[in-house]
């Protein structure tokens, strides 16, 4: 069991699916399913067009509603990007950066990452920050290089006491969308070694932190990943677009 102090948190990634209608359907279902769970902290993430109504129809719950990915500066010439005031002003409460199919399809930078970071922190937003190494890079040994390298571009602009505030989602690049969970050894090591990168920067903020698991999370495999010492939830794509499947999810976190 992870440490009591750090509340376990699973996150919905919902990616390039759902609108407004189906976003509103899986809420009112999943709103009325998950009662008064408490012991875990719950996150969804819908497109950007179906934010507004996630907020409203989530605000007499406790799930929070982010989005999935942000720009750094507040307003300017970016053709399709969307603002952390434009965030605030919706009532979104934070955003996942840094996800490996931003990074690979959209060419997300670490550059660009470590100004998200800071910028999101700096708003009072929740920050999800995505790391995670391909198979080949895990196949050459590589997995600790490829953490460490964006571990610490990532968050060289964040202040060693405020990386407590950030949630770092460790998805191997080859469990995500393909079935292939990482054995929960895979994702405990890879998960201590980030915890271990952090306190390197401040033990405390380490001790704090939530380090999550995605890729490939089921109602069938969530239990197991969670109850690992240092898997503090996860961050669930497929799987998170049934709301029975979601609930599961979300019941395993906190058992
Ligand atoms: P998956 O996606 O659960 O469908 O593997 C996880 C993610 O990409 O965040």
């Amino acid at each position: 069991m992870p440490d009591a102090a750090r509340t376990p948190l699973v996150a919905a990634n919902w990616k390039m699916h759902k609108t407004v209608a189906e976003s509103d359907d899986f809420l009112d279902r999943f709103v009325g399913a998950i009662g008064d769970l408490t012991g875990a902290e719950i996150v969804v993430c819908p497109p950007y067009t179906a934010l507004p109504s996630a907020v409203e129809r989530t605000r007499r719950s406790p799930i929070r509603i982010a989005a999935q990915n942000v720009h750094f500066e507040d307003s300017g010439a970016f053709t399709g990007e969307i603002s952390i005031p434009m965030l605030v002003e919706l009532g979104v409460g934070g955003a996942i950066v840094g996800h490996s199919e931003r990074r690979r399809l959209f060419c997300e930078t670490d550059e660009a990452l470590a100004r998200k970071l800071p910028a999101l922190l700096d708003a009072g937003l929740e920050a999800i920050l995505c790391v995670g190494e391909t198979e080949a890079e895990r196949d050459a040994g590589r997995t600790e290089e490829v953490l460490r390298r964006q571990i610490e571009a990532d968050l060289a602009t964040v202040a060693g006491e405020r990386l407590g505030a950030v949630v770092v989602a460790y998805e191997p690049i080859w469990a995500i969308g393909t079935g292939r969970t990482a054995t929960r050894e895979q994702a405990q090591e890879a998960i201590a070694f980030i915890r271990a990168l952090l306190a390197d920067r401040d033990p405390a903020a380490a001790a704090a932190a939530r380090i999550v698991y995605g890729g490939s999370v089921k109602p069938a495999n969530a239990a197991e990943l969670f109850a690992e010492p240092d898997i503090d939830g996860g961050l669930v794509g497929g799987a998170s677009l049934d709301p029975d499947d979601f609930v599961a999810i979300c019941a395993a976190a906190a058992p």
